[in-house]
């Protein structure tokens, strides 16, 4: 998979080159390839950004250096990219839309800084390619730079190969499957006795159906405690009589 992010701070994507992203770089899965916006703009200040018009606080980013950027970016490579657009006021981002993303070949992120990009720039690529205008969450950072790690984590995690273990994302909460809408219950290593305190006595009582069924009630039980809306929203048929005895 190949991907790119165009920034103001290169230095802050600095962490993809470390961990799992890093070693999936290094093994040639994926190809991550950062600009720097201002690369793309002509005057002796390299502006990016200006005033808003309709008045109001903060700056806006111009659109010709973003076009610049993406017009070359575009061509490239081989065929098209999906173009990731993080702002707040972009659509959730989920664990079912980075599977999505996981299964496309190419990816460009579009960090932005102050209030945004000037909004013909979304339109002039959406009338291109597949473009997306996402949000990590309710809240609202300095920058999309962050957003674009986060993103890039959880789509790399996904792709064939980068795991250790293929079925180390089969079970993650929110993964799709039989704890489907559950969240992971908790997790113990050795050694068996730490501060006084030990560990469920079933996950070493080597009976399969038993631990399996003692994995489930700990996610409802996590579940209904940390996020009562996730089972609100589950479907009535994901859970069975010994889910509800609960
Ligand atoms: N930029 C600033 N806040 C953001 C958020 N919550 N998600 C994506 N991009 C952002």
């Amino acid at each position: 998979m190949r991907l790119d992010v165009v920034t103001i701070f290169p230095e802050y994507l600095e962490p993809l080159n470390v961990s799992l992203v890093g070693k999936a770089r290094a093994r040639g899965q994926l190809d991550v390839r950062i600009h720097d916006l201002r690369g793309w703009t002509h005057d002796k200040h390299n502006t990016v950004d200006d005033t808003p018009y309709g008045g109001g606080p903060g700056m806006v980013m111009k659109p010709e250096p973003w076009g610049e950027a993406l017009d070359e970016i575009i061509a490239s490579g081989e065929g098209e990219p999906v173009i990731v657009v993080p702002t707040p006021s972009g659509r959730p981002f989920t664990q079912e839309l980075a599977v999505e993303l996981s299964e496309k070949p190419w990816l460009v992120f579009t960090p932005a800084r102050y209030e945004g990009i000037d909004r013909r720039v979304i339109e002039e690529y959406g009338d291109r390619v597949d473009v997306r205008e996402v949000s990590i969450g309710d809240y609202v950072l300095a920058g999309g730079e962050a957003p674009v790690l986060v993103m890039v984590e959880a789509v790399a995690r996904l792709l064939p190969g980068v795991l250790g273990n293929a079925e180390s994302h089969r079970d993650d909460s929110f993964a799709p499957g039989a704890m489907a809408d559950l969240l992971e219950g908790p997790v113990y290593t050795k050694p068996p006795e730490w501060r006084g305190r030990g560990i469920p006595e079933v996950l070493v009582s080597g009976h399969h159906g038993k631990i399996a069924r003692w994995r489930r009630d700990e996610a409802l039980r996590r579940t209904a405690a940390n996020r009562p809306d996730l089972i609100e929203r589950a479907d009535p048929a994901a859970f069975d009589k010994k889910d509800r005895e609960m």
